[in-house]
């Protein structure tokens, strides 16, 4: 049975993480790496490390220290369309993001307590009024662990679908 532990990542933690990051891309949603996507998986230093509302977690195995686990937190709201960006604005929206587990680690609660952790992150900030995420509706396990934390706000025609999580 392992056990794993959840941490602030450091700099130490970046190359395993960026793996975790980039093997969900390409595995799980297929797109690969796309630069006006996923620019914050390539410099996860500058979009996690560096500000001080953000914040990246790792999960990792107790045994041998790897980790098998990410999830990240921002203060950017989403994009578009207008009506949502206006409902989730940037500052006051801390957005989950690269919710990711390794394959042979799923189902043993890492994705709910990363998510547990990046909720009390927010809350502690003080100034994140809500906290939104987007997903995709074919990647494995997503809508599942979404639909158990937060609602569904709508789902796009290209199986992007758009969450808010409850902050308190
Ligand atoms: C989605 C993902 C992050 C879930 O990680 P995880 O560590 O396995 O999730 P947890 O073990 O914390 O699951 C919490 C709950 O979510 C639900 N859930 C998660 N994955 C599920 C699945 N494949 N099928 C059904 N329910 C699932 C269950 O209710 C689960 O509780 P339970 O195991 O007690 O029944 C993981 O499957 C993954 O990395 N998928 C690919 C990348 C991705 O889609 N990430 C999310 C998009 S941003």
């Amino acid at each position: 049975m392992h056990s794993y532990g959840i941490r602030v990542a450091t700099r130490d933690d970046l190359g395993e993480a960026r793996a975790v990051m980039l093997d969900a891309l390409y595995r799980d949603f297929g797109t690969g790496y796309v630069p006006r996507w996923h620019e914050d998986v390539i410099d996860v230093e500058g979009f996690y490390l560096g500000p001080d509302r953000h914040v990246l977690l790792v999960a990792y195995d107790e045994e041998d220290g790897a980790v098998v686990g990410t999830g990240a937190l921002d203060s950017r709201g989403p994009r578009h369309p207008q009506w949502l960006a206006d409902r989730y604005p940037d500052g006051e929206t801390a957005q989950l993001r690269r919710v990711y587990v390794r394959p042979e680690h799923r189902r043993r609660g890492l994705a709910g307590r990363m998510v547990a952790e990046l909720l009390d992150f927010a809350r502690q900030d003080g100034r994140y009024r809500s906290v939104y995420l987007h997903t995709y509706r074919h990647s494995p396990g997503a809508l599942d662990l979404w639909r158990t934390l937060g609602k569904e706000l709508w789902e796009e025609d290209d199986g992007v679908v758009h969450f808010e999580i409850p902050l308190s």
